[in-house]
């Protein structure tokens, strides 16, 4: 580790939004940091939180109507606190965010040529030739094809990998310090997935930015990220080294994700299969751990104490909010490592006369 500050620090981010209902807890108390040239992967099931996490980032949720609080440092300045205006300066300046469908992002009936060079123009005081240059330039980065012609082609005739190739160009036009990329290969197939990834690293060392990516997919972190962040209900459970978290996972609900990691040329809506249940509603979440209504390995307890994200023994960055004894958990990750279903790995812990 650097001893430079981070370039983004987020600190006890809290995002609810009140409905009719009640108050929905969509981030509840999450932190991490990212530095310069670095990749921190955030994943977690459909309605964990990544979203509405990136998008207060950049102060895309106070339109929503979310109550906000905590911090989002970004070189030292607190975005929470800024104004609008403020916040456009840094959006897509300093801050870029590609989103999962770049058809909703692209106008349908603009060329793409004059959506990139809008795009220039809205960021850069330049000539509408100089911006036309660039965006011939940045299309070309990003790995399109006799790039003047593609200039005035509309969206639609683009394929999705073109078209999110598109979207990261736009998200270039001013070399940010950090792009936000939500799902940003979740629409396209395994292939042109693996070319978009490739690509947006190919930029990361060419211009030196943060990445914070978000998605469903274990896979797309092992192959992208240094950090990892699990997020399940809101929070974060598990945070390390996406190394170190792919070696030796603490949290059940990690083992949950590694276990379903999609093999080659499965389809992506069967990722998730090996967690059994569903991820709670966010307006009355279970009491205690959040996840012990779907943990294996939940203890009665566990329904009534909170676990707070800490760091596992000897390993300062590596950090879990689970009420299992760090030995346990070893216990229990060995047994399913080697392929033990969780209920093998808890019954073999009972005849061996394990922790109860
Ligand atoms: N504007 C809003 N108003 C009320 N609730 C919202 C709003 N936006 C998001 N939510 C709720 O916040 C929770 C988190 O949503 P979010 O979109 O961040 O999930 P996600 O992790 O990105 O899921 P996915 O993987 O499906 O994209 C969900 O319960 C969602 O319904
Ligand atoms: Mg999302």
């Amino acid at each position: 580790m650097t001893a430079d500050p981070p370039l983004l620090r987020v600190e006890d981010l809290r995002v609810q939004f009140p409905g009719d209902d009640g108050l929905v807890h969509a981030v509840d108390g999450i932190g991490f940091e990212v530095r310069s040239g670095r990749t921190l992967g955030i994943v977690g099931e459909s309605g964990s939180g990544k979203t509405v996490a990136s998008m207060t980032i950049l102060g895309l949720t106070r339109r929503q109507g979310a109550q906000i609080s905590g911090r989002v440092l970004f070189e030292g300045k607190d975005l929470v606190t800024l104004s609008e205006e403020q916040l456009r300066a840094i959006r897509g300046n300093e801050i870029a965010m590609i989103f999962q469908d770049p058809l909703s992002s692209l106008h349908p009936l603009y060329r793409i040529g004059r959506q990139l060079v809008e795009a220039v123009l809205t960021h850069q005081d330049v000539s509408k030739a100089a911006a036309r240059r660039r965006a011939v330039e940045l299309l070309g980065l990003v790995g399109i094809p006799d790039r003047s012609r593609r200039m005035d082609a509309f969206p639609h005739e683009f394929s999705g990998g073109m078209r999110q190739r598109v979207m990261i160009a736009m998200a270039l036009v001013n070399e940010p310090k950090l792009l936000i990329a939500d799902e940003p290969t979740t629409a396209l197939d395994v292939t042109v997935q693996a070319q978009i990834l490739a690509l947006m690293e190919r930029l990361q060392r060419e211009l030196g930015m943060a990445i914070v990516i978000v998605t469903h997919d274990l896979g797309v972190v092992a192959e992208m990220a240094d950090d990892l962040a699990v997020m399940y209900a809101g929070r974060i459970v598990e945070a390390a080294p996406a190394a170190e978290a792919f070696a030796s996972p603490e949290h059940p609900y990690t083992w949950g994700l590694l276990r379903s990691i999609p093999s080659l040329g499965r389809r992506r809506d069967e990722d998730l299969l090996a967690i059994p249940g569903a991820p709670p509603s966010l307006i009355s979440r279970p009491s205690g751990c959040h996840f012990h209504p779907r943990c294996p390995y939940a203890e009665p307890d566990h329904a009534r104490i909170d676990p707070q994200l800490e760091p596992v023994a000897d390993q300062p960055e590596h950090l879990v909010a689970c009420l299992l004894g760090s030995g346990e958990r070893r216990r229990l990750w060995a047994k399913l490592r080697a392929g033990a279903t969780p209920e093998q790995a808890i019954a073999e812990g009972r005849t061996a006369g394990g922790t109860a």
